[in-house]
């Protein structure tokens, strides 16, 4: 492919590459056969990424987070090849507060059985780098790779460094007198590496479906659009289709509501984790006999001793356990709520793909259920149940981001037909159809209702 070409890509909006909108015309460009080897690619990061995810956690719940006392981001790939460079490492651990106040029974064979944990979770870190640079760096030279997924790259890349220097960042955290890394900094960490994902999963999706809407742009709700969509008609498939922008409308900003609240969610999964307050109240609703066991807070005991009324202030909310474990189990309940009737929405209105949908509906569920599994089986099987929902929560922020992305696109759909109709400019059904076949989401085209 030569620059001019790429060029061409570059500027294109996706699916509409296939389609001249105003003379009708096929250009013949099959977007996705072109960019399928960078859909491949990026596939295999986001997975490489949903790993490092699962390993961090897994070197976190068996406690080996902290046997690593140094970072040395270019000599650390090599793991302790000699007796001496083990006899080395195991001395530095033994400076460590973990070690002197958590693991003095410690011997090498036990410090290597931590060790390697936490050696795999950076060696993965180094790996999923080479892996973006390396073919970004083939495919840059080949020319066939359009300027904006560069673009894309470039940022995961930088972003991906960063997060290997929040990582350490924490781990630095439980280096200082308490062998504890601070939740604040695991949650940015978490937090980072779940940016990270979305934001490769959302690159992903684009370079399958287009980046872009159907139509000359993409409206947004406004009054002319409600007006429109209120009086137009047409048809798709020769079926009449009656346009509600109003429910649209509903259904994109009901995820993003959902999306907020799931980025809160994971921030106090994460606060949970790293205060370890995982291993109270292994009871579900109530959190032992109560609802909200004030006066098990550390500083509610400590007022009880002094006479005082108990004030849990708001910086609590976010640093007492008791506090942080009460609002992950209610902001979980409110996500499944919200994420059943969303999907069902999805599944009976929207016009995309209701595998989508199901996927969505399951993910949040499941990981509700999961939730409660894990608070009551938390404190026989941390390990098992711990990694258990943490995957889970990383499938629910991937099928939430691809629900999402589907969703703007048949609003995008929607609106490009809803418009042009009321003025007359936008291509016809037919057109539209076409323009989406060679992207393969005949749901778009084919799917009665609208939401
Ligand atoms: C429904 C949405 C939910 C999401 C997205 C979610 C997400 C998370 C995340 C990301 C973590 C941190 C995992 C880690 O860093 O390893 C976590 C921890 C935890 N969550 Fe949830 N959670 C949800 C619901 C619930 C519910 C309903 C409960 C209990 C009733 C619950 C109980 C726990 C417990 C006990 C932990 C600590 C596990 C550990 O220390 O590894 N979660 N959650």
């Amino acid at each position: 492919m030569d620059e001019n070409q790429t060029r061409t890509h570059a500027s294109d909006t996706g699916p509409r590459a296939s389609v001249d909108h105003a003379s009708g015309a096929h250009s013949g460009f099959d977007r996705r056969s072109v960019h399928r080897p960078i859909e491949r690619w990026l596939i295999v990061i986001a997975g490489l990424i949903a790993l490092m995810v699962l390993v961090g956690g897994m070197t976190r719940l068996t406690g080996s987070g902290l046997s690593i006392t140094e970072w040395r981001p270019v000599s650390g790939i090599l793991p302790p090849l000699t007796e001496s460079d083990w006899n080395d490492l195991f001395q530095k651990y033994q400076s460590s507060p973990q070690f002197q106040k958590e693991n003095q029974h410690f011997e090498l064979q036990a410090f290597k059985s931590i060790f390697w944990w936490e050696w795999a979770h950076r060696f993965l870190g180094r790996m999923v780098g080479f892996f973006v640079l390396f073919p970004l760096v083939l495919f840059w030279r080949r020319r066939s790779i359009e300027p904006w997924m560069r673009r894309r790259v470039i940022a995961l890349l930088a972003f991906g460094a960063l997060q290997g220097g929040i990582g350490w960042l924490m781990v630095a955290s439980g280096l200082v007198d308490i062998p504890r890394v601070s939740h604040y900094r695991l949650a940015l960490h978490l937090m980072m590496a779940y940016a990270l994902l979305t934001f490769t999963v959302w690159t992903v999706l684009e370079v399958r479906y287009g980046r872009r809407s159907y139509g000359a742009a993409e409206p947004r709700f406004s009054t002319q659009l409600a007006d429109a969509n209120t009086q137009s008609s047409h048809t798709i498939h020769g079926r009449p289709q009656r346009v509600t922008g109003r429910s649209r409308f509903t259904l994109v900003h009901g995820l993003c509501v959902f999306l907020a609240l799931l980025i809160a969610q994971l921030t106090y999964g994460a606060f949970v984790a790293g205060l370890r307050a995982g291993y109270l109240f292994p009871t579900f609703p109530k959190m032992g006999v109560e609802w909200l066991p004030l006066a098990s807070m550390p500083t509610c005991a400590e007022s009880a001793a002094t006479g005082r009324a108990c004030d849990p202030t708001l910086a609590l909310w976010t640093a007492d356990a008791v506090l942080v474990q009460f609002v992950h189990r209610w902001l979980g309940a409110a996500i499944a709520l919200l994420g059943v009737a969303l999907a069902f929405l999805g599944a009976t209105r929207a016009r995309s793909p209701r595998s989508v949908w199901i996927a969505f509906g399951a993910a949040v569920f499941g990981q509700f259920v999961l939730g409660i599994a894990t608070m009551l089986r938390f404190y026989t099987a941390p390990v098992a149940y711990g990694a258990a929902h943490q995957a889970g929560a990383t499938l629910l922020l991937v099928a939430t981001t691809i629900a999402l992305f589907h969703a703007r696109r048949a609003r995008a759909y929607d609106s490009a037909h809803a418009t042009g109709t009321a003025t007359g400019t936008a291509p016809d059904a037919a057109l539209l159809d076409k323009a989406i076949a060679p992207v393969g989401n005949r749901a778009l085209a084919t799917r009665g209702r609208v939401a």
